[in-house]
């Protein structure tokens, strides 16, 4: 079974990209062996390295890098800010809390979804990428899934669950993408 974390950038109710979360897990049922947990990144602190005793972190902290460390792969999901290019304030937190020693982003695969305004997401999900490659974390390249959420809200409900078929199909191709590339990986690491 390849475990897969999923973790949201926004973190309001009504959020687009944690109804493309939403969306992503129930797809993955469809997927055998494949299993997506979503994990909350709100709890934790903002990074502060007087908050490390004795190379120990918080609970918060420490819980959330064993979900990572345990996963084969992670989902993000998250939306741009004013062009953002250190990706989002909650997720490069939550990141670079899991990067603090020994750094449990290393040798998994990833993925990247977006949903934003006009720009869909693009700049700061290349920049994620980039941060990526010095975690070790590693992309797949394709396919890319940027929706421009606002311009299309009849593919959400009211509840921001995604209804809109194509764009299921869409963020299913990138989670069989995400799949085949962990298997490769793993293969590499066992
Ligand atoms: C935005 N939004 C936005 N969208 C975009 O495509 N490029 C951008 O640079 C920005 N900048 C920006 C700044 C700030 C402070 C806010 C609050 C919003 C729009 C934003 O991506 C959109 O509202 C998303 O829907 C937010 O994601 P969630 O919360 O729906 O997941």
């Amino acid at each position: 079974v390849i475990k897969v974390v999923a973790l949201c950038g926004s973190l309001r109710t009504g959020s687009f990209n944690r109804g493309l979360i939403r969306a992503a897990m129930e797809i993955a049922k469809s997927i055998n062996g494949l299993e997506i947990e979503y994990v909350d990144i709100s709890p934790l602190p903002f990074l502060n390295t007087d908050l490390e005793v004795n190379g120990t972190y918080p609970e918060v902290v420490e819980s959330f890098r064993l979900k990572i460390r345990v996963a084969d792969s992670v989902l993000f999901a998250s939306p741009e800010y004013n062009y953002s290019f250190i990706v989002q304030g909650p997720l490069k937190n939550a990141i670079d809390w899991a990067s603090r020693p020994p750094n449990v982003w290393a040798d998994k695969a990833a993925a990247v979804v977006s949903a934003s305004g006009g720009s869909r997401g693009q700049r700061s999900q290349y920049h994620l990428r980039q941060i990526g490659v010095f975690l070790d974390l590693h992309f797949i390249n394709k396919p890319e899934f940027f929706l421009n959420a606002h311009q299309t809200p009849s593919k959400f409900d009211s509840d921001r669950n995604l209804i809109d078929d194509s764009t299921k199909e869409s963020l299913k191709q990138v989670l069989l993408s995400l799949y085949a590339f962990t298997l490769r990986l793993k293969g590499k690491r066992d």
